[in-house]
């Protein structure tokens, strides 16, 4: 029998490679609730500067965030495989249409992270390096997240915002041509890891978050969890979407181990 992990794996890669590039613009009543963030809302230009969308070969793939001028984070799970080819790697920043607007800026070199591990999704978390001051912009709309202290502690239930062009749904596997976002509330740690025991559980590199019928989605993956201002998560994984079972789960950003990695290569 198969590994229930290796299957999740090989469903997020399946996920990651399905993402396709149409444009499937059913023209949303914007700032209304629909089925592509499962339930969130479209995001007003400049309500997110430190979105970014990473695309490989142009077209997306996940999302990211801006640290500084000179450096974006995503998951590892974005870049695995291709993390000597940043070449193949773009950046779209400043714009909340997932194919237009702002500006695109090459990616020049890829950090991911020594013990990422794709078996069990632990430690995914990758970061990006570009130009200097390419990741800013005068027009504002631009601007990068803070990062939580090392050790950091996430309480329960506490209400985090997660943003991204994602599918909203395991049956309807679109993009969302527009920026979306949704609020989900952290879950106890034990409690996630005891949801998810059939799937591997969670490590101490991992949080869950959840809310009644909303969730991240394929296409979401490598993109922000915020708290009051702070970069607490990006989107790892998670079992279908929205799932009432099943939390979202999430890079832990403040782990000694990925806080003290990112300060050794960015000094932020
Ligand atoms: N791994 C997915 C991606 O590549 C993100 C999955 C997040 N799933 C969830 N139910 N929160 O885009």
């Amino acid at each position: 029998m198969q590994k229930p992990r290796f299957a999740i794996v090989l469903l997020l890669l399946a996920g990651i490679h399905l993402i396709l590039e149409s444009s499937f613009v059913k023209a949303a009543a914007p700032r209304k609730p629909d089925s592509r963030i499962v339930n969130g809302r479209e995001a007003a230009e400049g309500e997110f500067p430190y979105q970014l969308s990473l695309r490989r070969q142009t077209v997306h793939i996940c999302g990211a965030s801006i640290l500084a001028s000179n450096w974006a984070i995503t998951a590892a799970h974005c870049i695995d495989g291709h993390e000597r080819q940043p070449r193949e790697f773009t950046l779209r920043q400043g714009s909340i249409m997932r194919s237009t607007g702002g500006s695109v800026q090459p990616v020049k070199a890829i950090h991911k992270h020594p013990a990422y591990d794709r078996a069990d999704m632990n430690f995914d978390v990758a970061l990006l390096k570009t130009a200097d001051r390419a990741l800013s912009s005068p027009l504002g709309k631009v601007a990068p997240i803070r990062l939580p202290a090392v050790g950091e502690a996430i309480l329960d239930s506490v209400p985090a915002v997660v943003s991204g062009w994602g599918h909203m749904s395991t049956s309807n596997p679109v993009l969302s041509p527009v920026l979306k976002s949704t609020t989900v509330l952290t879950v106890n740690q034990e409690k996630c890891h005891n949801d998810l025991r059939h799937h591997g559980g969670v490590t101490e590199a991992m949080f869950c978050a959840a809310a009644r019928n909303t969730d991240a989605c394929q296409g979401d993956s490598g993109g922000p969890i915020s708290a009051q201002g702070t970069l607490i998560g990006i989107v790892s994984w998670g079992v279908g979407c929205a799932d009432p079972y099943y939390p979202g789960v999430y890079t832990r950003l403040a782990h000694p181990t990925i806080r003290r990695w990112i300060r050794l290569l960015t000094k932020l």
